[in-house]
């Protein structure tokens, strides 16, 4: 089986990639391990920049997004018995966010991929590893039904998460890894009950950090910072409440309202960055290359950005070798430029570009808010530090405008 760019993984990064890939006349076959059903029923992220939002649009799958998403102009944070708010329009021309579910997303994306354009993904069905990723002709070797089968493509698209195999196929001396786990986790519900307020509430207490998120105007996601070896299992969904409300501010404490959870689950923070992304025709992107800790709900929005400039890549390779084929071209003189494949081999320095800074506002956005140890000097920094940010220009600038997301290069 022969494809142009073989795709490993379904998630946001792999699904928004072959459908932009698609609406070009460019062919893909995605392979993922999960059925159509678990993928679907993730829950994940939950707050889109207006980078992201544009790219759904233009992928043609944003028009529930428009219709349902919650724009949201700032957010909150409380500290020392206080609540201070960000306003992303004043402080950033105009910009905002775009509040509307990753598993939202994810199901407009199959739609309109899958079902209403017929893209394919094989489901139930695991990429082994990827050969020959630095010839003409890289393959995706992969399993299904169990019977072991391969897929040639022009390219191959590594969006198959932190634990997927596109970034293991390459030998360790060729990749440079960056990494830090931090000592806790995010404990997290959701459930059907109205938002405690109409905008996020990002939560820093002596108990333990604390989040109030939402999904809709009835649903809300809630998280608070948990021991790094805790369970499920030892939260009843009271305890839960009582936790959030010891670390809200009274005034928002006293406008919780509680309910059974839909979901709840445990997730640990992570900073991870693989370095380079492109290796010959393999192209990492989203979790594959970086994991982000959640604080600043930058995960999702960087897949986003990896597959603006990776689709970009591949439309001027496809298209340029479309109006003058490879084999009729001069190779190019050394020194010039190759259109056809100059934004893939800028790729990797492209991407990382943006994906450091956000590697770099998701660590500091987490030091600032969340309990590392007893000491009560580092308490009286992170307070002294948000005194400072808050009743500063400057500093709320610094804040807003990394949270609506920094700008994306543009190519001509
Ligand atoms: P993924 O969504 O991980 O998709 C990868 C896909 O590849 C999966 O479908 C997987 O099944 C498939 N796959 C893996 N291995 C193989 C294989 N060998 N063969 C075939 N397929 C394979 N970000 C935020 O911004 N805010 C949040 O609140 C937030 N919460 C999160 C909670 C959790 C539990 C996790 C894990 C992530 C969270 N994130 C959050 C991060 C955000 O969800 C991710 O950044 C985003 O999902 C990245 O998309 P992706 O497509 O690159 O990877
Ligand atoms: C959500 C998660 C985040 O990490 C964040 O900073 C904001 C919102 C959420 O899941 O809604």
């Amino acid at each position: 089986m022969r494809t142009q760019v073989g795709i490993i993984g379904s998630g946001p990064s792999g699904l928004l990639l072959a459908r932009l890939l698609q609406l070009q006349g460019i062919d893909t076959v995605i392979v993922e391990s999960r059925s159509r059903e678990y993928v679907a029923g993730r829950i994940r992220a939950g707050v889109i920049e207006q980078g992201m939002a544009d790219l759904l649009r233009e992928a043609r799958a944003g028009e529930r997004m428009d219709r349902e998403g919650l724009i949201h102009e700032g957010i909150n944070i409380a500290f020392d018995g206080r609540l201070e708010r960000i306003d992303f329009p004043k402080h950033t021309n105009g910009k905002v966010v775009m509040v509307y579910g990753q598993t939202e997303i994810t199901h407009d994306l199959m739609k309109a991929h899958i079902d209403e354009a017929g893209g394919i993904v094989y489901y139930e069905a695991s990429a082994v590893r990827v050969d020959d990723y630095d010839t003409k002709s890289p393959r995706i070797i992969y399993e299904r039904n169990g019977q072991q089968k391969e897929l040639v493509c022009d390219f191959v698209a590594g969006c198959d998460g932190f634990h997927g195999v596109a970034r293991r196929s390459i030998p360790n001396n060729k990749i440079t890894t960056f990494e830090r786990t931090y000592p806790f986790g995010w404990l997290g519900i959701l459930s059907d009950v109205p938002p405690v307020k109409d905008e996020l509430i990002y939560a820093n207490h002596e108990r333990g950090f604390a989040l109030c998120s939402m999904r809709s105007h009835t649903r809300s996601r809630y998280y608070v910072q948990c021991e790094i070896d805790d369970k499920v299992e030892n939260w009843t969904d009271d305890a839960f409440w009582e936790e959030l409300c010891r670390r809200l501010p009274p005034d928002a404490a006293e406008n919780v309202t509680t309910g059974p959870r839909l979901e709840m689950s445990i997730t640990p923070l992570h900073s991870f960055v693989a370095e380079p992304m492109r290796f010959g025709r393999l192209f990492l992107a989203g979790d594959a290359a970086h994991i982000v800790p959640p604080t600043g709900a930058k995960g999702l929005n960087l897949a986003a950005s990896d597959i603006y400039y990776l689709s970009r890549a591949l439309l001027a390779y496809y298209k340029d070798k479309r109006s003058s084929p490879v084999d009729k071209r001069s190779t190019p003189q050394s020194g010039s430029v190759d259109k056809r494949t100059d934004l893939l081999d800028r790729y990797s320095e492209t991407a990382l570009r943006r994906v450091w800074k956000a590697i770099r506002f998701s660590w500091w956005y987490t030091s600032l808010l969340h309990k590392f140890d007893d000491d009560p000097l580092s308490r009286r920094l992170q307070i002294s530090e948000l005194d400072y940010l808050t009743s500063s220009d400057a500093g709320r600038t610094m804040i807003a405008e990394n949270y609506v997301g920094l700008p994306y290069e543009k190519f001509e």
